[in-house]
């Protein structure tokens, strides 16, 4: 009997706070550690499937082609340079998701149905499917990111640390409680991922005070730092931990990686 996938939306409605950046090391670090990942790369600026060294070219069927013209998951699935991880690439075309779907009533289930049904033929073939789906949702609160929270058992949230930080997530919060009341009842938050972390800058420290204050036990002990080679990795078409398995960044992914996985165990044992 296969085992269920869990699906985590890697997501925050703020741009650039490392959304991206954690969907692919995150999910080259459970790779490594064995699971099965699939990462779905939601956001028009394709910048997932970039940093997985997926060509243009190669994108011929997209996460885009899933939720608009229902092609079935497997057909937009690519394999990745890292075992075990395989990807949905994203392209530009996700830009036309919102009008296209305005008229459709059930427009937020297109991803859930389309895992749903990919998941109910790799059972019935008797053939395992993912351990982890990681969705890198784009940075709004756009139609895709509705599908991403209805498709979803959990969110992780990234939260850059700086000015600003906790009114973002104030907002989030309210979108998570407005999903929760129609879209999906059960969904969770997995845990907030204080990213981008600077030593010398106190206000970091402040913010990352603040947030434990109001998430509690929702924010993960691992801290991600500030580091110059998870942003070098992208250009090379690698994750971090292939282009730098011992950077401060890919460490910090890693330990990240066990945390998430700690939680999940919890969870299953609860
Ligand atoms: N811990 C870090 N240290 C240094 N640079 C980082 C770190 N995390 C992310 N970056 C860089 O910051 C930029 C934004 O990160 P990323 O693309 O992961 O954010 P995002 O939330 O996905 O952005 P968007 O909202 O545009 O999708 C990228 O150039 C990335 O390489
Ligand atoms: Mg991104």
């Amino acid at each position: 009997m296969p085992a269920e996938t869990r699906i985590l939306a890697v997501t925050n409605q703020k741009g650039g706070v490392g959304k991206t950046t954690t969907s692919i090391n995150l999910g080259t670090a459970l790779a490594a550690v064995g699971r099965k990942v699939l990462i779905i790369d939601f956001d028009a600026q394709g910048n997932a499937s970039t940093a997985l060294g997926i060509d243009y070219e190669d994108r011929q069927m997209t996460s885009y082609d899933v939720v608009v013209h229902k092609v079935p998951l497997e057909e937009a699935i690519l394999e990745t340079i890292v075992p075990r991880l395989d990807i949905v690439a994203g392209d530009e075309s996700l830009s036309g998701v919102e009008t296209e779907l305005a008229t459709d009533p059930k427009r937020s289930y297109r991803l859930r149905d389309a895992v749903r049904d990919f998941a109910d033929r790799k059972t019935a073939a008797d053939e395992d499917g993912y351990d982890y789906i990681l969705i890198d949702c784009p940075p709004s609160l756009s139609s895709l990111t509705m599908n991403a929270m209805a498709a979803a058992h959990a969110l992780l949230v990234p939260l850059q640390c700086e000015f600003l930080a906790l009114e973002g997530l104030t907002q989030l919060l309210r979108t998570i409680e407005v999903v929760r009341s129609g879209l999906n009842p059960s969904l969770d938050i997995q845990g907030v991922v204080l990213t981008m972390y600077d030593t010398r800058n106190r206000l970091s420290e402040e913010v990352a005070q603040q947030v434990r204050q109001h998430m509690g036990d929702k924010v993960y002990k691992t801290i991600i730092p500030r580091n110059v080679r998870l942003s070098e990795a992208p250009s090379h078409g690698k994750p971090a931990l292939l282009y730098d398995y011992r950077c401060p960044g890919s460490e910090a992914y890693i330990r990240l990686a066990s945390e998430v996985l700690q939680r999940e165990r919890a969870l299953k044992a609860a």
